[in-house]
């Protein structure tokens, strides 16, 4: 990106895109197997024909890891060049540490910190804006941005009224700074926690922590009322579109592309009533994915890229609602220089990078342990471990 601008402003752009899902499919027809549905039902009211289920292997770190690798060789950048990794998931690999962490780790970006953030479905556009802010007030040059989930490891497998909806996998954004206007201009992010109960993971946090009961009740898996978060989406998705495109000083003409989260069709249909847009102005790719949370939009706008449905210079809005209850949007210009795909000797120094990467903590873990070995009954200098037989 060139520093040569036209004023102080920085701006966040789009300079790398990938996406990783896990390998296996699940068809409409197979989940008609396993719960009391039909791929008829399933179609008519959701818009969903199939999903992408990880495996045990499979987790949200490695499908986010994939995803940033590809977006980084897009844009041409070392994961060194990385100043920050945020991960919006609701899946994530533990409570703690970050998934941001592990995937700074597997990418080896020695320079970067890393944090995950939780806004559920609406996780992606939630961190497109804190990284383009980080980004626009220089204290961030190149953040990393993803969105992954492995939301078939929190389904009720036996709740049809979910478990038909969700699929697993991840997207990936680089943005870096520059003095030229256009990328990432602006987000507006919204919350209504009264709505906490409609969708909801209710145990396993310090409400409900762990314990054979949640298990037994399934107090782990996602629970949801189906109809008043439709109900909810088709009213935020139209205000979170107008809000960002005026917030811009834009109108809905100024819009080329709508990338809104992939829920439901119908609820994707009801947005475009509401903004008297045509459907094909919307990318819809949900009959594939399921719904994916975090991992919606950035996978619905990589595969729009690829396919040429977004062109330079388009006005993109990225819109999304989910759990606590949140929604947002943020407003992007697709100013996008493509960098020369990498080749050969390049591919090949990148591949030992992650390889030498992976030695690199290997070897760390292993020092640790080690150390831990030697210095494990011995309290650092000028602390002591707490005695059991002080009262
Ligand atoms: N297969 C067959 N029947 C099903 C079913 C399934 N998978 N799931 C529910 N049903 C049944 C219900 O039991 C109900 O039967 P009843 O009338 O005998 O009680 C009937 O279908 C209608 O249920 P309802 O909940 O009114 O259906 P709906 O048209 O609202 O569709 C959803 C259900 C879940 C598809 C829809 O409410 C929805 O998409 N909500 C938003 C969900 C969402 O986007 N969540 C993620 C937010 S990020």
């Amino acid at each position: 990106m060139s520093n040569a601008g036209n004023g102080s402003r920085r701006y966040a752009h789009i300079c790398g895109w990938g996406t990783s899902v896990p390998k296996r499919i699940l068809s409409n027809s197979e989940l008609a197997q396993m719960v009391d549905t039909d791929d008829k039902w399933i179609v008519e009211r959701t818009g969903i024909s199939q999903r992408f289920i990880a495996n045990a292997e499979e987790t949200t770190a490695t499908l986010g890891a994939d995803a940033a690798r590809e977006a980084l060789d897009i844009a041409n950048i070392s994961p060194d060049d990385l100043d920050l990794i945020i991960v919006a998931t609701c899946t994530p690999e533990h409570h703690f540490p970050s998934t941001a962490s592990i995937i700074q780790d597997a990418l080896g970006a020695r320079n970067a910190g890393a944090f995950d953030i939780s806004a559920a479905c609406t996780g992606f556009v939630y961190a497109l804006s804190i990284a383009s802010q980080a980004i626009q007030a220089a204290t961030m040059n190149t953040v990393l941005v993803i969105g992954a989930e492995t939301l078939s490891k929190i389904v009720n497998w036996d709740d049809r009224g979910t478990c038909v909806l969700f699929g697993d996998g991840a997207g990936a954004f680089v943005l870096q700074g520059s003095y030229d206007p256009g990328g990432v201009r602006t987000s507006v992010l919204r919350s209504d926690g009264s709505g906490r109960d409609l969708l909801k993971v209710p145990a396993g946090g310090s409400a409900i922590p762990a314990s054979y009961d949640t298990i037994r009740d399934n107090l782990h898996c996602i629970q949801m009322n189906g109809r008043e978060v439709f109900r909810f989406a088709t009213r935020v998705m139209a205000d979170a579109c107008r809000d960002v495109v005026s917030a811009a000083g834009l109108t809905m003409e100024d819009i080329d592309v709508i990338v809104p989260h992939q829920a439901n069709k119908r609820i994707i249909e009801a947005a475009a009533r509401g903004l008297r847009l045509p459907i094909d102005k919307f990318i819809v790719n949900l009959d594939r994915y399921g719904n994916t949370s975090a991992a919606s939009i950035p996978i619905a706008l990589c595969e729009a890229v690829s396919e040429g449905r977004v062109r330079p210079n388009d006005n993109l809005v990225l819109v999304a609602f989910g759990g606590g209850l949140t929604w947002g949007a943020s407003l992007v210009t697709w100013d996008v220089t493509p960098q020369p795909p990498l080749t050969g000797l390049r591919r090949f120094r990148r591949q030992a990078l992650y390889r030498v990467a992976r030695m690199r903590s290997a070897v760390r873990r292993g020092a640790r342990a080690i150390e831990g070995t030697i210095w494990g009954s011995q309290a650092p200098d000028g602390m002591e471990p707490p005695r059991r037989d002080r009262t």
